[in-house]
């Protein structure tokens, strides 16, 4: 069997993510968890390890330093990168939504000023519509940008809804739903086939049982 090199997205998806593998069998030393290194194998040798920011992980896969990676389908859908996408999985749930503040008044400029870490999802949403937007893209936090002016709306996820709640927003419309998916390299996929096919039947089927992938 060849090594398999796997990108999981770091933050909020990477203890799932490594829980569904744990589930499946891949097990990480306990030490590793708490390490700081950013690259390491599993106890069997077979899977190494890349933890990187989620919009990496499609830049490792579709450049083939990873044969594979783990990421949202937020992620996928804003950088539309060319790698295969096999597999939803029952894992990162969430919405991409538009949310304002709850007392906005109606925008009365005409060019609603939308703040997001999303552009490429959130003009082709208004766009679609026939919306003139200004983007105001930013890096996170972006429920501060209603909340002091610099943006009429956002486009962001919601997973919880406590940060959009504490911040006096509401949701006003749904773009998609989101769960995290199994990318692979399209060259991978074909040298690595034995390998892969193992990971996605063993993952295919602890999606079945979790019976959560839905879209
Ligand atoms: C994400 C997202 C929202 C928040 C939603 O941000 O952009 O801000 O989580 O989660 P909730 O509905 O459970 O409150 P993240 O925590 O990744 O941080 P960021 O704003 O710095 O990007």
């Amino acid at each position: 069997m060849n090594q398999l090199t796997i990108a999981i997205a770091k933050g909020r998806l990477q203890p799932a993510a490594l829980d569904l593998l744990k589930e499946i069998g891949i097990v990480l030393a306990e030490a590793s968890k708490t390490s700081r290194r950013l690259s390491i194998e599993d106890q069997s040798g077979e899977y190494r390890f890349l933890f990187v920011k989620p919009s990496d992980v499609t830049v490792y896969v579709e450049h083939g330093v990873a044969d594979c990676g783990i990421v949202g389908r937020d992620v996928l859908l804003e950088s539309t990168p060319d790698v295969l996408q096999p597999l939803d999985l029952p894992i990162g749930r969430c919405r991409m939504v538009v949310a304002a503040l709850a007392d906005a008044p109606p925008n009365g400029h005409g060019m609603l000023r939308v703040a997001t870490k999303f552009p490429l999802i959130a003009t082709r949403h208004f766009g679609k519509r026939g919306q003139p937007v200004e983007i105001i893209q930013l890096s996170g936090s972006v429920e501060l940008a209603p909340v002091l002016g610099l943006a009429d709306c956002i486009v962001d996820l919601v997973e919880t809804g406590r940060t959009l709640r504490e911040n006096g927003l509401v949701v006003s419309e749904e773009i998609f739903s989101s769960t995290a998916r199994l990318i692979v390299n399209r060259a991978s996929y074909q040298l690595k086939a034995n390998s892969m096919m193992k990971l996605i039947n063993s993952l295919k089927s602890a999606a079945r049982e979790g019976g959560k992938a839905d879209d």
